[in-house]
């Protein structure tokens, strides 16, 4: 137990870190060159955020949250998504008051107590972005683009971007008692679950995991076949949006999302190789969530893509993510005063940006040798205390394995200049 992490988290090593940090660093350049501007939110929240913001007819509000109480004996919920966490901070930050459209990104944990699969953990990251306060269908189509371009920066192929409507409140509401009547008769035969959510929010029922659900709800009438004109215009413009800039899509009428807060444009891009897992990344408007949370009436729309499926999707497509390269210089030394030089001359280098390694282990200088082998330093010099008195040493390239007789005081200005 104790030194096993507990289930569904898991270590991101040393040995991996440069795939995370490559995908964070793409992903920031093009939040950038879009205007979007980073934001941090809290690990934890009050629970009632999620409760309205997330939706109380969700999975992830009904099963899957990692809620307690903290010592005052308040109820805190670690974050199962980052929407909720930047809406509240829009709305206590007052930035309904900033120049429109106010466009954020974060780079997130998450935490969902969820079964464990390929793909699915109970902590995993996601890249999201938040746009606020414009309401036309550019801004959905801005948000779509960034993730595609996102995808073809990093080389990934056979990513599908899936789109659908879900309506606005107001076609919802006529929706819905079609939905109802289709579902009456079969309400029986469907899980306790969606018995539950019948009369609250039957959409859900339609998102229904289990596969006698799913087949008896197949033919249920679609929301984007019955949209209010606005919404239809709406979702008009994003295709005619995607188009112009020839982004592929296809129309999934089944898309719901597991989340409450969406109206009108929802969208998945989807893979078939992150195992069962396909969905890389999920987003949707949600003109109602800043109202629902207190704030003023805003629409918005977002994503979030999940970190561990971009990776895997990425290493199963073959695509290597370089590794940076280790120590540039190992000064290996006999003797104490050639340890204390030593000491001295690494500090220099590394105070100039240059990777020096020297002995911390009291090793031989044998092994000082053989492990400077291992880091696959391109140059060594061996100080002793005939070096330190003649200020002379040998700087070898052990790449070309040529050798130079350099003093001692040049070596950082070469390695600086390449020489
Ligand atoms: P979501 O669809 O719940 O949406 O999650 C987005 C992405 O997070 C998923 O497509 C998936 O890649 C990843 N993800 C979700 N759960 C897990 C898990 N248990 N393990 C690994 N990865 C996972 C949201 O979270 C919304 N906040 C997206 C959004 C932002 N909509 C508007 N703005």
């Amino acid at each position: 137990m104790l030194t096993q992490a507990p289930k569904g988290t898991r270590d991101i090593l040393p040995s991996e870190i440069h795939k995370w940090q490559y995908v964070e660093r793409v992903f920031a350049d093009i939040c950038k060159s879009y205007g979007y501007r980073e934001i941090r939110i809290p690990v934890f929240e009050h629970t009632e955020l999620f409760q309205r913001g997330v939706g109380d007819t969700t999975d992830i509000v009904q099963k899957e949250m990692y809620t307690f109480l903290d010592k005052g004996g308040r109820s805190i919920t670690l974050r199962p998504e980052g929407t909720a966490g930047v809406v509240r901070s829009y709305i206590e930050h007052g930035m309904s008051s900033l120049p429109q459209p106010v466009k954020l990104y974060y780079n997130i944990s998450a935490y969902r107590y969820e079964n464990i699969q390929k793909g699915r953990y109970r902590e995993f990251h996601q890249f999201g972005v938040e746009a606020f306060g414009s309401k036309g269908p550019s801004i959905d189509v801005e948000i779509i683009s960034m993730l595609n371009m996102f995808f073809e920066k990093l080389g990934l192929k056979n990513v599908s971007l899936n789109i659908n409507s879900i309506g606005c409140p107001k076609c919802r509401r006529a929706y819905n008692d079609k939905l109802k009547e289709f579902l009456s008769p079969i309400l029986k035969d469907l899980c306790d679950n969606c018995n539950a959510r019948f009369n609250r929010n039957p959409l859900r029922i339609i998102d229904c995991k289990e596969d006698r659900c799913k087949k008896l709800t197949a033919e249920a009438p679609a929301l984007i076949d019955n949209l209010c004109e606005e919404c239809r215009e709406h979702f008009e413009g994003l295709k005619a949006g995607l188009d112009n800039l020839n982004i592929n899509y296809n129309v999934d009428k089944g898309i719901v999302r597991g989340l409450d807060y969406y109206t009108r444009t929802v969208f998945e891009f989807v893979s078939s190789n992150v195992g069962t897992q396909g969905t890389i990344c999920g987003g949707g408007r949600y003109d109602g969530l800043v109202e629902i949370c207190g704030g003023p009436s805003t629409p918005g729309i977002g994503f979030a893509l999940g970190v561990e499926r971009l990776l895997l999707e990425m290493d199963s497509q073959n695509i290597s993510i370089p590794e940076p390269e280790g120590a540039y210089i190992f000064i290996a030394t006999i003797g104490e005063k050639a340890d204390r030089y030593a000491e001295r001359l690494v500090y220099q280098l590394r105070e100039n940006g240059i990777s020096a390694e020297k002995d911390v282990m009291d090793r031989s200088l044998k092994a000082q040798m053989k492990y400077a082998d291992k880091l696959g330093v391109t140059y060594t010099v061996v100080l002793g205390d005939e070096e330190i008195e003649s200020n002379r040493a040998v700087m070898r390239n052990m790449k070309s394995g040529e050798q130079k007789d350099v003093s001692l005081d040049s070596i950082l200005d070469r390695l600086k200049n390449n020489l």
